[in-house]
């Protein structure tokens, strides 16, 4: 059986973990928070529980899959790994420090794989002695749902490596796209800026956040408006990530918009916090 690690437990690591393991992989969930992994290990269930109710698993296979999941709170067990997904946190100094660990700790010919939505792979691969095989893995929320996987070659990552996470994610039912290493890939250096954009809007008073939605929902046929989105992934996220374009290309169209800065600095970082453009305590 096929052996894989993801590190980091939260939105996207649950996700990640789930699909390697309902795919037959055996996974390794790590996370340095306990109470992480408790959490994610429900995430896990109930989403197993509604494709049950969907049709598209059978009612046996929660248990299995669930099974060939095991977390723990130390980076050892991703030793037997053959590849590993980083997604923890979205802050330079954590993966840095995770790619230095996770090079002492793995096999020599592990693909350590990152989920970053913007750091540079170059970059993360240079804090390991294996540098061609480091990638970005870039799954999309929510996991078990979007089909699409950015995998991203840094300045040294080998052919070998992308062809076997290209081949890993077309096995685990994605569609890959292979992209170079830039400032946020080709998924946020399109994407944020729209929604930095949608952000000024409400900003200079153009319209409300619901108008704003439902042009781009209606008009442009986006399946969920700009605003909607930002509160979805998090409005520090989208933050960190626009501050990555500014600096990364140098050009102040990518700057990120004062309200959003105001909302990330007053704690309305969208969904996860119950209130961001929209206000989900209802
Ligand atoms: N949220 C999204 O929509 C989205 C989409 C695509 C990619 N991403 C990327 O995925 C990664 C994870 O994002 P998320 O939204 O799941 O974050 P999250 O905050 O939900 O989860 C991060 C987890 O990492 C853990 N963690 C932090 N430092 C750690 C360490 N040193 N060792 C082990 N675990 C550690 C935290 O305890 C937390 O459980 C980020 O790089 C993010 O940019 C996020």
């Amino acid at each position: 059986m096929k052996r894989a690690a993801v590190v980091g437990a939260g939105t996207m690591g649950n996700g990640i973990a789930h699909v390697f393991a309902q795919h037959g992989w055996r996974v390794a969930l790590i996370d340095s928070a306990a109470p992480a992994l408790e959490k994610a290990t429900e995430t896990i269930r109930g989403n197993l529980e509604r494709q049950v109710k969907k049709g598209t698993l059978p009612a046996d296979a929660p248990a299995e899959v669930l099974e060939r999941i095991v977390t723990g709170t130390s980076l050892d067990a991703a030793a037997k790994a053959e590849i590993v997904v980083e997604a923890a946190s979205e802050n330079p100094a954590v993966k840095f420090s995770l790619f230095e660990q996770l090079d002492g700790v793995c096999l020599r010919g592990t693909i350590l794989a990152t989920n970053t939505s913007s750091i540079s792979i170059t970059e993360i691969a240079a804090h390991t002695r294996r540098a061609e095989r480091v990638i970005g893995m870039h799954f999309m929320n929510p996991v078990p749902i979007m089909p699409l996987v950015e995998v991203i070659r840094g300045h040294a990552t080998s052919d070998a490596t992308t062809t076997t996470i290209m081949d890993t994610a077309r096995a685990l039912g994605k569609s890959p796209v292979e992209v170079n290493d830039y400032p946020g890939f080709v998924s946020n250096r399109v994407l944020m800026p729209m929604i930095n954009e949608a952000i000024f809007c409400v900003m200079e008073g153009v319209a409300t956040p619901d108008s704003i939605d439902t042009v781009m929902k209606l008009g442009m046929a986006h399946p969920m408006g700009p605003l909607a989105l930002a509160d979805f992934i998090g409005l520090d996220v989208c933050l960190a990530i626009l501050e990555v374009l500014h600096r990364g290309l140098g050009d102040d169209k990518y700057r990120p918009c004062p309200l959003l800065r105001k909302m990330v600095a007053a704690g309305y970082l969208g969904r996860k916090t119950g209130r961001g453009f929209y206000d989900y305590h209802a």
